[in-house]
């Protein structure tokens, strides 16, 4: 009988992990971007009690693009995200991901599965831990029973882990407790916690709240630099930040489009300065 501990290098490593027990993952579904949109949001409607969070909206959004989305308050910004990721269902109206996934007939967690992210406004880090422990725990979290079983990391999620410490620039504090980082420093790593499961879209709403001017700077650093690789979506109402990152802004209305194009394009649309920056101008 063959010792498993006689067997050493990447056979025991594929042996102890997932590869080994390709039956008990479940493979991720990958979106289809022949066509390069990504997410294919059309007339969608919610309403709540009568009142239409959602109004017939038509959303486009192309593979590895950074888009801001923007309007005044109630206009259904949040709603919007909580449609894609499966937590508000829609009265009627269709939601793909991809050319093959109808994100209306999977739940939040299989939403979540299939590499969707979404950042809340407030961090939601384990302070006791290590910045390190945290990634580790995030890593664990969106793999299957089997891997959560198996305690200690591979290889691959160790370099995973090093890889994302230095996208969001915590190198140096990874054996710092979270509950010690700025404000700033914590919603990297809740970033970074999304982006340790390497989610094809990334949804992030109002990131820089709370941030110091410097530590917004270097959120519009990370946040453009995720672009390509993961699709971002990004609610901010910070238009300084916004102009620093947007390449696409489009602007809710009433649970509409009322405007989509560059940042100079939409600052100069009638509409758009009537409803809502003309708000406050
Ligand atoms: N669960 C809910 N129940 C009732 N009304 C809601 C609910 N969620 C959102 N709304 C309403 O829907 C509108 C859009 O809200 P929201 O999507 O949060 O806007 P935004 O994020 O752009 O500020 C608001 O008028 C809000 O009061
Ligand atoms: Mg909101």
């Amino acid at each position: 009988m063959t010792n498993f501990d006689s067997i050493t290098g990447p056979a025991r490593e594929l042996l102890r992990r997932d590869t080994a027990w390709p039956f008990l993952v479940p493979r991720r579904r990958s979106p289809d971007v022949s066509k390069n949109v990504i997410l294919y949001l059309e007339s969608l409607n919610v309403s709540f009690d009568g009142f239409k969070a959602l109004n017939d909206l038509t959303l486009y959004v192309n593979d590895g693009e950074l888009r801001c989305l923007i309007g005044a308050n109630g206009a259904g910004k949040t709603t919007l995200m909580d449609v894609i990721t499966g937590k508000t269902p829609c009265d009627s109206g269709s939601a793909w991901f991809g050319q093959n996934i109808d994100l209306l007939a999977h739940d939040e967690a299989e939403i979540a599965q299939l590499g969707i992210g979404r950042k809340f406004q407030k961090p939601t880090v384990f302070e006791a831990h290590t910045v390190f422990h945290n990634l580790e725990l995030s890593l664990q979290g969106s793999k299957g029973v089997w891997s959560a079983l198996t305690a200690r990391l591979s290889r691959s999620e160790r370099d995973r882990i090093d890889e994302v410490l230095n996208i969001i620039g915590l190198e140096k504090s990874r054996y710092q407790l979270a509950g010690s980082l700025s404000h700033g420093q914590k919603q990297w790593l809740e970033i970074g916690m999304l982006l340790a499961a390497e989610p094809r879209l990334l949804l992030v709403d109002e990131p820089v709240a709370g941030m110091t001017a410097e530590e917004t700077e270097r959120t519009a650093e990370l946040l453009t630099s995720l672009a390509g690789k993961h699709t971002v979506i990004v609610v901010e109402h910070d238009m300084e930040f916004v102009r620093s990152i947007a390449r696409t802004v489009t602007v809710l209305h009433q649970g509409s489009v009322l405007a989509e194009g560059t940042m100079d394009q939409v600052q100069n649309n009638r509409e758009v300065i009537e409803v809502y920056l003309g708000e406050e101008a």
